[in-house]
């Protein structure tokens, strides 16, 4: 292995640019390797500024940095791409440029690392000879095959200490506080962080809620004295009877946008008469350095994922199973997204400690371990 590119894309994750020095090292020190970096994604082999030389130079200081330096593009979908052709916007696919680029710049090896929707390009493009190797990199922690992605123990972190912070003015006022939280489809932002901050509520996308419930739980904890609640809702959380609420509708590009659950949830309970308040985390969520863990995943990773390049082991991902890394076929990590089970003991133990899912499950149930 001489050369070896590296890409970020889709949504930045904290924990990236220490996948990008960790490889860099690696690649130099171990392999004697050349290093490119593509800029913005796929993007990258389009672009005329694109690639850029990757040396130890330009990865020193980046570990406790949020963010990537070679930037992202989470619409960047060689095979949808919109460009303006005779005044009209229209859609192309641009797949087969891109696998020129890679043999152009003579790669021995693209380290891809993203999330589902990039990873799932990545396999396609493999299919069409690309020599891809996959990094998986999330708050979100849905994909497959991974006990974890790095980023989701920075996010958990943020929303934990946001649940803390929230828990103190919720108690002097008598309040419900809800805190909407990313994670797409999955609710492991949710549930880990209610766990982790104390909730009352946690509402995620596995478990369709009853708006009664969660006034029953709130009624509950108000006749106990305990006139606050404090809600960890999902972006992705739907009621029995309603929809997953979005703030942008999507198209062949866009992804449709989560956003407004936290809000409803919060007028529905000031309905019930029980003032209430929402703050929706946001971004917030995914900025700055990330957490000691994610640090040292991400740089194992990114070691790992050049060992994996070595040895010519494409159209694979790095992943954590047993904590120890190992790689999966590409195909096995995209293919059945990662969801909450209702058999995780976090789950059982949210409900065996009185934490509310809006199911009205039960609760005391005695489980078998
Ligand atoms: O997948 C990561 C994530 O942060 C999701 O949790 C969230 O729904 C989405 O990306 C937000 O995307 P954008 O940065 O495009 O607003």
């Amino acid at each position: 292995m001489k050369r070896l590119g590296i890409l970020t894309g889709g949504g930045d994750a904290p924990g990236l640019n220490a996948v990008i020095r960790a490889a860099v090292k690696t690649a130099i020190s171990v392999y004697d390797c050349e290093v490119f970096g593509i800029r913005n994604g796929y993007d990258g082999f389009l672009d005329a500024d694109g690639i850029v030389p990757l040396g130890l130079e330009e990865v020193r200081g980046i570990l406790p940095r949020g963010g990537t330096i070679l930037g992202s593009a989470n619409r960047g979908n060689p095979y949808a791409r919109k460009v303006m052709r005779d005044g009209l916007e229209v859609t192309i696919d641009v797949s087969n440029e891109i696998v020129k680029g890679i043999e152009k710049l003579k790669l021995d090896a693209l380290l891809v690392l993203g999330g589902d929707g990039t990873l799932r390009i990545a396999h396609e493009l493999w299919q069409k000879g690309a020599p891809v190797i996959g990094v998986p990199k999330t708050i979100d922690n849905d994909i497959g095959g991974t006990e974890v992605t790095f980023g989701f123990d920075t996010a958990l972190n943020i929303a934990t200490e946001a649940l803390d912070r929230l828990h103190t003015t919720a108690e002097s006022h008598h309040r419900a506080m809800v805190l909407e939280l990313m994670g797409r489809d999955a609710g492991f932002i949710a549930l880990q962080a209610g766990l982790s901050g104390g909730a009352d509520v946690i509402l995620i996308p596995e478990i369709p809620f009853k708006f009664e419930s969660i006034m029953n739980k709130i009624r509950a904890r108000a006749e106990m004295g305990r006139k606050f609640s404090i809600l960890a809702v999902s972006e992705g959380a739907k009621s029995l009877e309603g929809r997953q609420v979005f703030s942008r509708k999507g198209d062949e590009i866009y992804v449709p946008r989560l956003g407004g659950i936290g809000q409803v949830v919060g007028e529905y309970i000031e309905n019930q008469g029980f003032e209430s308040r929402v703050t929706v985390l946001g971004h917030l969520q995914r900025g700055g350095t990330p957490t000691s863990f994610d640090r040292s995943l991400a740089t194992r990773y990114g070691a790992a994922a050049v060992r994996l390049a070595a040895q010519g082991g494409f159209d694979r991902m790095v992943a954590l199973r047993c904590g120890r890394i190992a790689d999966i076929p590409l195909e096995e990590a995209t293919s059945i997204p990662k969801r909450v089970k209702m058999d995780d003991d976090a789950v059982i133990t949210a409900r065996n400690i009185g934490i509310s899912f809006g199911d009205e499950s039960k609760a005391k149930k005695k489980v078998e371990f």
